[in-house]
């Protein structure tokens, strides 16, 4: 596998990555969560760390051992990981917003377990936007999302990469069974502000590779 020897082309560059579902609690045993495994975003933070990049990888709840070289940040809700981004965000050059991140929250926390009962009414609120509150902080940065759709991938995606202010968005089609969820391939839509657009059937891996491709030119070396 040509990645045991990439080319060392991004070493004095600091790559903020974050990863993974956030999870936000219920009560003290219960939460709400999604079915991101972290793999696009730990398959990102291994290969930039292969590539020579300093990284750090804020990930949510995964399975997934940390990646060779790279400093991990463990948090669990939407509003921790929006603090320690925007405590980082500043000393980076790249931002891979990889994590699916909570839209919502439960207003109310229980500090008791809730018992059992006939029914249940949570009443969700919405966590704030992340990608939408680092915009305005914005310097030189490359500001990466990433989109799972599962109807008008372009669309939706444009959509997010003009509201979120972003450099480039990665949209991945969702099928009705949940794919890829977990998977190690993904078949994505790169569409970029300066009007790029790629298709990419491929592993996690090279598709993060060929990302780290075609943002080279676009950070100050
Ligand atoms: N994102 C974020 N903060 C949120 C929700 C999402 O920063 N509260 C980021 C994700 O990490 C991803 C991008 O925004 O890089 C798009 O996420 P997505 O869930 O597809 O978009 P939403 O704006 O949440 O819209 P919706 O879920 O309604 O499609
Ligand atoms: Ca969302």
């Amino acid at each position: 596998n040509y990645h045991f020897y990439p080319k060392k082309d991004f070493v004095g560059k600091r790559i903020l990555i974050t990863a993974g579902p956030t999870r936000e609690p219920i009560d003290p045993v219960r939460y709400i969560s999604n079915r991101s495994s972290g793999k696009m975003g730990f398959a990102f933070a291994q290969i930039a760390s292969l590539r020579g990049a300093q990284v750090k990888l804020i990930s949510g709840p995964t399975s997934l051992s940390t990646p060779y070289m790279v400093e991990r940040i463990d948090i669990e809700t939407t509003e921790e990981m929006l603090k320690s981004v925007l405590d980082n965000f500043e000393f980076c050059d790249v931002l891979v917003m990889a994590a699916a991140v909570s839209d919502f929250k439960v207003d109310q926390q229980s500090s008791k377990k809730i018992k059992k009962k006939n029914s249940l009414e949570l009443n969700l609120i919405a966590n704030p936007d992340i990608l939408k509150e680092i915009s305005s902080l914005k310097k030189n940065q490359v500001v990466i999302g990433f989109a799972a759709e599962t109807e008008n991938l372009s669309e939706n995606a444009s959509k997010k990469l003009v509201e979120k202010k972003l450099d480039y968005i990665v949209a991945n089609r969702i099928s009705e069974t949940g794919f890829p969820f977990g998977s190690e391939n993904n078949e994505v839509l790169i569409l970029s502000a300066s009007g790029e657009c790629y298709e990419l059937n491929s592993t996690k891996i090279d598709i993060a590779s060929f990302i780290l491709d075609i943002i080279k030119e676009r950070i100050s070396f």
